[in-house]
């Protein structure tokens, strides 16, 4: 290491500027395993509390994403989109917006995470499907792209490795909810997998790493500046996340919940969430329409006439799934609980994150990295904030194969929610959209 990890730590406990070689060098060494996990855990520490300005997060960020491979989508025509959401319950927008901007003649290369604490992740959903291999190796990533129309895996070893091992790192010394680190991680990944323009779906409420809306601004400034400077244009669509989005919160029943939308149906708050990001991806590209109007348009009608649900079935096909399977998502789950709630009155608020934690509880996702995961479990959701409930109706049904786990998966889903006899205001599922 050209630099002392020692000054760095000292530098920046005391609100210094790190320059653009001390990063750099720093980055490199950590990647090399030439860096002590504490001495790095120390300056994250030091970030969290003094902060980064703009020109060390987009060092670090240019540093991560050059720390490994960077794909070259320059072999598919037209203009290659990403997008990417910071993380929620429910959140199945991926697995629908990649087939209906194929649809449009739009390409997006997408490279995807697991579930992680609270949040559910791409590739587990669509490995919930028999078959579906995530692991494809880089040429089948670009073949998969070129001849379906979009591609969304599993994210390679070999990408942004120096953002794997940090953030394992941020995960264990509570840092990971620091915007210029969170910031980074996220746009170093977007940069080294190479596409054109990007679009960020960031989640704000409680089911998200933002919970208000001023930090979940924040984030979306940092990460559109630095994308800018990348000469990567991006625009962030902030959104709700103070409720699950959808119905469906699992693996095979969001599957289920997103061919839903594909076949032009789905819950209103996804749907609009699914225009929404669509028209701005639509926008940003080469197939942009002269208004938004008929870009909403364009969107709706590959929904309604089943283009996009083809791109999905070929999509899956391509990547060794049972597209039999799709016809009928069948959930083999040996028990359901249905939810009633206690009382009678609005449903009020909800604590998110506590509706994902209830879903891991169920199986649907790891309480620690490797676990296995019950792509069955799940919980359907049947009320929304700002309904009327009683306790004659459930507002939600679990699914889980181990019935020792219901009692206490039914508290925490009713602990995570409030009921009164006011109506609430009910975030809309748009809080703001983002283009500079
Ligand atoms: N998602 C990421 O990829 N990185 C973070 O730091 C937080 C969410």
């Amino acid at each position: 290491m050209k630099y002392r990890m020692y000054d760095l730590i000292e530098k920046k406990k005391h609100g210094g500027e790190l320059t653009e070689d001390e990063i750099r060098s720093m980055i490199t060494d950590y990647t090399a395993g030439q860096l002590p996990d504490y001495q790095m855990a120390a300056l994250l520490m030091a970030i969290w509390f003094k902060g980064m300005t703009d020109r060390e997060t987009t060092w670090l960020t240019l540093a991560m994403a050059q720390s490994g491979e960077q794909l070259n989508l320059k072999m598919v025509k037209g203009i290659k989109l990403d997008k990417h959401s910071t993380g929620g319950v429910g959140d199945k927008t991926s697995m629908i917006l990649g087939p209906v901007l194929a649809a449009l003649k739009v390409p997006t290369a997408k490279m995807s995470g697991r579930g992680l604490g609270f949040t559910g992740g791409t590739v587990d959903k669509l490995e919930s499907i028999p078959g579906f291999r995530s692991d494809l190796t880089q040429d089948q990533f670009l073949q998969v792209l070129e001849d379906v129309g979009f591609v969304d895996v599993a994210q390679t070893a070999e990408l942004a490795p120096a953002d794997k091992l940090l953030y394992s790192l941020r995960d264990v010394t509570a840092t990971v909810d620091c915007i210029p680190l969170i910031a980074s991680s996220i746009m170093s990944k977007k940069l080294a997998a190479g596409a054109d323009r990007i679009v960020l779906d960031v989640k704000c409420g409680s089911g998200a790493f933002m919970q208000d809306p001023e930090k979940a601004r924040a984030l979306a400034a940092q990460m559109i500046r630095i994308g800018r400077l990348a000469g990567r244009e991006t625009v962030a669509v902030i959104s709700d996340m103070n409720q699950p989005l959808g119905t469906a919160v699992g693996n095979i029943i969001e599957v289920e919940e997103a061919l839903e939308v594909l076949s032009g149906g789905g819950e209103e708050r996804l749907h609009r969430l699914i225009i929404d990001l669509a028209v701005e991806m639509l926008q940003l590209s080469d197939q942009a329409r002269a208004t938004r109007e008929e870009a909403a348009a364009a969107v709706e009608q590959v929904l309604t006439d089943g283009s996009a649900k083809d791109r999905f079935y070929r999509f899956v096909e391509a990547c060794g799934g049972d597209t039999r399977f799709l016809d009928h998502p069948v959930r083999t789950c040996a028990y359901e609980q249905p939810v009633y709630p206690e009382q009678e009155g609005y449903l009020y608020s909800c604590n998110t994150a506590e509706v994902g934690l209830t879903s891991v509880m169920l199986g649907a996702g790891r309480n620690k990295k490797g676990d296995p995961i019950d792509y069955s479990a799940g919980i359907r959701i049947l009320a929304g904030l700002g309904e009327r409930v009683s306790p004659e109706k459930p507002i939600a049904v679990l699914y889980s194969n181990h019935w020792e786990v219901m009692p206490a998966a039914r508290e925490r889903l009713l602990n995570a929610y409030t009921i009164s006899e006011e109506k609430p205001e009910v975030p809309p599922v748009i809080h703001e959209i983002l283009r500079h």
